[in-house]
């Protein structure tokens, strides 16, 4: 029997880090309100988010930002048929503010609470969106790229699905981990090399603009082999048991942040770092999208930046190209904030093209975290009526999928 599922409307909310997200998605794959409240400016001021503010701004917004995607999808309480929240990985705090939210509303709605793993989010907005576009069929299995502020994973994802033969048009994923950064996000390289050379937060953004107005061969930044500690003799480690099995692609950035500390200070740029520092702080209109920015450094400055920004994308690819053949995946999906690099979506696009893989990125829009993602990835688990209990807690740790194949 076909389960009922009303007219498919999910509520979704998203505050695992530094946005405030609420969404209205239909069936999965309409988005008919996606609204963010960014605390990107309180964060800057101190070049990263600080959790205990996080938790206290959510807790200022999470009820106007739902209002506000309810009364956008022209949407009320009543006519929802779920409500997805985002259960982890995050800053417990700042998870908690959503979870005790969602629980709430889906209590007292009496609706079903579908509790989403982030990274799952991530890979969705790239599926809702490519459902819309006819022209790009993500087919299966399909390597996904997560990389963002604080992640940087690969993921074989496969889709288990009933299709039209199955009544209940059950409609399930699963996912094996197959690699993912040793130390730092690529994300985090990204804002804690900005910080360094005295641009603003987050770093992604102005490395973007910045990147094209230098020279990338300028300085050679090389990525050495990966080294994961081995456990001590007589400790069961349970990461690197479940890791051993067939091939892993990891990524490690914390070696060209210092690499760059290193240039930095062996180039004589300190002071011209600190007047680029201040000249920002004095005027806050100046923005990574101000047309003139490239003004703001000198030519060493912008071929530094455009140099790591080249080696960056191009571990990056290196890898998702390498796990792709290993696999055999037949398509790419690359998202998370990092995923919004202009250099980064040309060079996938090149190579993709030259292979014939298929590749999609989510808009500019759903790179960055967004509750139409949680929305979209909860609907498979709402036509399976896979709901979450009344007791959900956060998960700042979560994993996605297994480290082992699946069968
Ligand atoms: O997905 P997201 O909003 O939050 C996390 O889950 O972490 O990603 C934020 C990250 C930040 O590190 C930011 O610097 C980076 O995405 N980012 C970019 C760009 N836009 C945002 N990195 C490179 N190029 C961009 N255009
Ligand atoms: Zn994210």
């Amino acid at each position: 029997m076909r389960k009922d599922r009303g007219t498919g409307l999910i509520l979704g909310i998203e505050s695992s880090c530094d946005e405030t997200a609420a969404a209205i998605v239909r069936g999965g794959s309409e988005a008919l309100s996606n609204v963010v409240a960014s605390q990107m400016s309180l964060h800057a001021n101190y070049g990263g988010v600080v959790p205990e503010l996080a938790s206290r701004e959510h807790l200022r917004n999470i009820v106007p930002v739902v209002r506000e995607a309810l009364s956008r999808a022209n949407v009320r309480f009543a006519d929802l048929d779920a409500v997805a929240v985002t259960e982890g990985p995050g800053l417990a705090g700042a998870l908690l503010v959503g979870i005790t939210y969602a629980k709430a509303l889906s209590f007292g709605l009496g609706k079903p609470l579908i509790s989403v793993n982030h990274l799952e989010g991530h890979i969705h907005a790239v599926l809702m969106e490519a459902q819309g576009r006819a022209e790009t069929t993500m087919e299966l299995p399909m390597l996904a790229l997560v990389v963002s502020g604080g992640h940087t994973h690969l993921y074989l994802a496969r889709r288990h699905w009933g299709g039209s033969g199955n009544e209940s048009g059950d409609d399930s994923w699963s996912y094996r981990n197959v690699g993912r950064t040793v130390d730092d996000a690529a994300g985090e390289a990204y804002d804690k090399v900005a910080k360094l050379l005295g641009l603003g937060y987050p770093g992604g953004p102005w490395i973007d603009a910045l990147a094209s107005h230098g020279n990338p061969r300028a300085v050679a930044f090389n990525f050495g082999p990966i080294h994961t500690r081995a456990p001590r003799e007589g400790v069961t480690n349970k990461k690197a048991h479940a890791r051993s099995e067939g091939p892993h692609f990891d990524f490690s950035f914390s070696g060209i942040k210092t690499a760059v500390l290193r240039y930095v200070e062996t180039h004589g740029m300190r002071e011209h770092i600190e007047a680029r520092r201040a000249a920002l702080a004095a005027d806050s209109s100046i923005t990574a999208r101000s047309s003139g920015v490239a003004k703001l450094c000198d030519q060493q400055t912008l071929d530094l930046i455009a140099s790591f920004q080249y080696a960056v994308v191009g571990n990056l690819l290196k890898q998702t190209l390498a796990a792709a053949e290993a696999f055999d995946a037949c398509s790419i999906v690359v998202s998370g904030g990092v995923a919004a690099n202009s250099e980064l979506r040309r060079r996938f696009q090149a190579e993709a093209d030259r292979l014939g893989l298929p590749i999609a990125f989510p808009s500019l829009a759903l790179s960055t975290d967004n509750a139409a993602m949680i929305a979209a990835a909860a609907w498979p688990k709402f036509v399976g009526e896979d709901f979450a209990s009344e007791n959900l807690g956060a998960s700042p740790q979560l994993r996605l999928g297994s480290a082992v194949a699946d069968k």
